[in-house]
C-alpha cells in the first residue's frame, strides 16, 4: 500500500547529481528500518480502518469486453503490433473497430487529467512531458507534494477528499499523484480524464529493488524528514538473485499473500483496482479483473514503457487537448538529455532469476499484456500511414 516517498525532491537531486559525502552515506545507511516500521504502523492503522468496507462488487462475474488476447508477450514494438493487426483482421474486428469504441476521453466531464502515476514506470519522464506540454498546449499543472509516507490506498473519506480536491483545479488542468485508482463518480462528481503508465512487472520490481537501495533516495528522505534513521548496511548490499535464490523473505512473491508497508511494490495492477481490500491480495483473479475494469471502463490511455511510440501516438490522438505534439516534444526535448530515474546502482539481473520471479506473477504479466493491447487496439482503430 504504502508507496514511494519523495519522488519530487528527487528529482531536483537527479539533476545535480550529486555527489554523495562519505560521512553521509554511513549516516544514511540505518534509515530503511525506521521507514519500514513507520510504514508497518501506518498500514496497520488504516488497515483496521479499510477493513470496515465492504467490497460488494464480485469482480469474477464481469467479462471484459476489450480483452482480445493473452499470452504473447514480446518486445512491444512494431512486430507486435503487427501481430495484433493480423488477429484483428483475421476475426473481422479490424474493419469495424472504430475510435469513439476505445475513446473514454469522450466519458470526461471536466477537462482534468487524473494520472494517477505508478512508481518506476518512468512516471518521471511523462511528468516531465506533461510540464512542458502544459506550457504549450496552455493547462495547469499540478502535483501532490512530497509525502512522508505515500498512501496510494486511502479510506473512503480520503478518496473523496482527493476527487474534490481535484475537481477544484480550473480546467483545462493535469493533476498528478501516486495513488490507487479512484473513481470519481462514485462520489458524484464528475469523471475527470484518466490516464496511466504500466511496464513490464517484473523488470519493475526489479526497478523498485534497486530504487529504495540507491544512496540518493536516503539523502533525499534525509533531508526531508531529519528524523528518518538509517537502513542496515546489510540489507543495502543485498543482490536481488541473491534474494531470489536464497527464498529471503523479501523477495517471496506469494499468491493470494496481503504484504504492505514498504515491501508491497510488487503489484502494479494495485494502481488500477482500486481502494478495495480485494485489491490487496497478490496475484489473484479478483484483483486482475477489477483492475481490467477500471481500465477499460475509465482509462483514456494506459501507456507501456516499453512501447513509448505506440504510447505517445496514442496519446496524442484521444487526448488532444492535452498531448498534441507529445511526440515531437519527447523525442526533441526530452530523450536526449533523460537521465532521470537511470539508477546507475542497479546491477544486471540474470533471465534465470527473472523467469523464476515471472512464474509468481502471472496475473501481474496478464494485466500487462491487456494494457498493451488495448493500447494496440486503440492505435490500429486509428488506421494511419504506416510511418516509413
Ligand atoms: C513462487 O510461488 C511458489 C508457490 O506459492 C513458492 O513456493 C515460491 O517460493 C515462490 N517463489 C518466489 C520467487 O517467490
Ligand atoms: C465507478 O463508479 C460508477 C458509479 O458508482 C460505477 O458505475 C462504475 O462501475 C465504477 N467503476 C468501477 C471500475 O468500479
Ligand atoms: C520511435 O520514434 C522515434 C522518432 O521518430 C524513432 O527514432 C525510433 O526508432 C522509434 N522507435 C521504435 C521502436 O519504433
Ligand atoms: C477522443 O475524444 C476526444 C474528446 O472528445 C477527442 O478530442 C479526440 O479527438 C477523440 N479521439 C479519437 C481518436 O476519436
Amino acid at each position: 500500500m504504502s508507496s514511494a516517498r519523495g519522488f519530487n525532491v528527487m528529482e531536483r537531486m537527479f539533476k545535480r547529481r550529486f555527489a554523495v559525502p562519505k560521512r553521509t552515506s554511513e549516516l544514511i545507511a540505518l534509515m530503511a528500518i525506521s521507514t519500514t516500521l513507520f510504514l508497518f504502523l501506518h498500514t496497520r492503522d488504516l488497515n483496521s480502518k479499510l477493513k470496515q468496507m465492504e467490497v460488494k462488487m464480485q469482480p469474477e462475474d464481469l467479462v471484459s469486453a476489450n480483452q482480445l488476447i493473452s499470452g504473447n508477450s514480446g518486445p512491444s514494438s512494431s512486430s507486435g503490433v503487427r501481430a495484433m493487426m493480423k488477429i484483428l483482421q483475421s476475426t473481422g474486428e479490424m474493419t469495424s473497430l472504430q475510435p469513439y469504441q476505445l475513446n473514454n476521453t469522450l466519458k470526461a466531464q471536466q477537462e482534468m487529467i487524473f494520472f494517477n502515476r505508478v512508481p518506476k514506470v518512468g512516471s518521471q519522464t511523462f511528468m516531465e512531458l506533461l510540464r512542458r506540454l502544459s506550457i504549450k498546449n496552455h493547462y495547469g499543472f499540478h502535483q501532490d507534494r512530497v509525502q512522508r509516507v505515500e498512501t496510494i490506498r486511502l479510506a473512503p473519506e480520503d478518496q473523496a477528499r482527493l476527487a474534490a480536491l481535484v475537481s477544484t483545479y480550473d480546467p483545462p488542468g493535469v493533476y498528478i499523484k501516486h495513488v490507487c485508482f479512484t473513481n470519481f463518480s462514485e462520489f458524484g462528481l464528475p469523471e475527470p480524464i484518466y490516464v496511466n503508465i504500466v511496464r513490464d512487472p517484473v523488470e519493475r520490481v526489479i526497478s523498485w529493488y534497486y530504487y529504495v537501495r540507491a544512496p540518493w533516495y536516503y539523502v533525499e528522505r534525509k533531508m526531508a524528514f531529519p528524523d528518518i534513521p538509517l537502513p542496515d548496511p546489510k540489507w543495502l548490499k543485498k543482490d536481488f538473485e541473491t534474494c531470489v535464490l536464497s527464498g529471503d523473505r523479501e523477495c517471496k512473491y506469494l499468491k493470494g499473500e496481503t504484504r504492505e508497508g514498504i515491501g508491497d511494490h510488487r503489484r502494479q495492477s494495485m494502481f488500477f483496482c482500486g481502494h478495495d481490500e480485494a485489491c490487496t491480495p497478490f496475484n489473484t483473479q479478483g484483483a486482475l479483473q477489477k483492475a481490467k475494469m477500471a481500465v477499460e471502463q475509465h482509462y483514456a490511455v494506459v501507456g507501456v514503457l516499453e512501447d513509448l511510440n505506440s504510447t505517445l501516438t496514442v496519446l496524442e490522438h484521444y487526448v488532444p487537448r492535452f498531448f498534441k505534439g507529445a511526440f515531437e516534444v519527447y523525442w526533441d526535448e526530452i530523450s536526449r538529455y533523460n537521465t532521470i530515474n537511470r539508477n546507475t546502482f542497479k546491477p544486471p539481473v540474470s533471465e534465470e532469476v527473472k523467469e523464476i520471479v515471472r512464474r509468481n506473477f502471472t496475473k501481474e504479466i496478464e494485466f500487462y499484456q491487456f494494457c498493451k493491447q488495448r493500447l494496440h487496439k486503440q492505435l490500429f482503430a486509428l488506421r494511419l500511414p504506416e510511418k516509413p
